[in-house]
């Protein structure tokens, strides 16, 4: 059993869970499963795979945050935006800090963050409020905040990317350290506008699909993110898919290979 630790926020989540089957898989980390209720099924399907599963709320529960990160050797950190009782700012804050904490062993420490500059392709499997997924008269509307023809934004795919990805940090951090610590790496497919998505979204479902404006989140954060879009590119400079990545063996999947498999299935196509 693999004695070196990996800590992962938001286990239960798309991104969390993602991490946590990937660590499985390759077991060179035991992953370490944090979430706010060990009981709940989706906790004990982690613990059922074999994860460990640990308890702490990030958004308020600076000691138990302390304690999911301590022996750990790497943390996969993914801050909770909306719902928490801490700003996402302190609830990362407070994993930082407790590496400070003499009673955390120091030993080499390796935090990943997931920033909020992308979309994921799973917001069409479970839609923001308002903006559904749906059949139109010869094949589907796709209905988002953004505004038609808007300039381009940076996606991915989440579940099936972003496991793999980390796997491959973790992995290799200590072998290829000069490529890998202190960087920042974007993790998505492809860096396109929401009707250049739509035309590789239709290839893979063989019907075609449409773009459409549904209105606005009238959140400031979702907001504010959607209409930077159009004002500045996300990670400008960098290449999507990002080589740096893929020259460490990340291999991210296409737009037209989502539509193919998982969305023609949750359509029953
Ligand atoms: N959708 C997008 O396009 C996109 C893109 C980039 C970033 N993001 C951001 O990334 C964040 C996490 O991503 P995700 O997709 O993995 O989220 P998710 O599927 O909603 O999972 C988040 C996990 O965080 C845990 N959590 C801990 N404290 C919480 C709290 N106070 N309130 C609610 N949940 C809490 C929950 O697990 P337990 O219940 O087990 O504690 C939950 O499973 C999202 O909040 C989102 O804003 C989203």
């Amino acid at each position: 059993m693999a004695t070196r630790i990996a800590a992962v926020f938001g286990a239960t989540g798309q991104q969390g869970s993602s991490v946590v089957h990937a660590l499985l898989k390759d077991g060179t980390f035991m992953p370490r499963a944090v979430t706010r209720d060990v009981n709940s099924k989706s906790a004990r399907a982690l613990a059922k795979l074999g994860a460990e599963v640990v308890s702490a709320d990030l958004g308020g529960d600076k000691e138990a945050v302390k304690k999911a990160v301590t022996g750990a050797e790497v943390v996969f950190l993914v801050t909770i935006p909306f719902k928490a009782a801490l700003p996402e700012d302190v609830q990362g804050i407070n994993v930082i800090d407790a590496r400070k904490d003499p009673e955390v062993p120091r030993g080499i420490w390796c935090r990943l963050r997931v920033p909020r500059y992308r979309l994921f392709f799973e917001n069409i499997l479970t839609p923001f409020p308002g903006l559904p997924f749906e059949k139109s008269d010869d094949g589907y509307v796709w209905n988002t905040y953004a505004q038609p023809g808007s300039d381009t934004a940076v996606h991915t795919w989440a579940s099936r990317d972003l496991g793999p990805a980390v796997v491959a940090l973790f992995t290799q951090y200590t072998t290829r350290s000069s490529e890998i610590v202190g960087q920042t790496f974007v993790l998505a497919s492809a860096r396109t506008s929401f009707e250049g998505f739509t035309a590789e979204l239709s290839k893979g479902l063989g019907k075609p699909v449409y773009h459409k404006h549904g209105g606005i989140a009238g959140v400031l954060p979702v907001d504010e993110m959607i209409y930077s879009v159009a004002e500045f590119p996300w990670y400008a400079g960098v290449a999507i898919p990002d080589p740096r990545l893929e020259k460490l063996g990340v291999k991210t999947g296409t737009i037209e290979e989502f539509g193919r498999t998982v969305l023609k299935s949750h359509l029953g196509e």
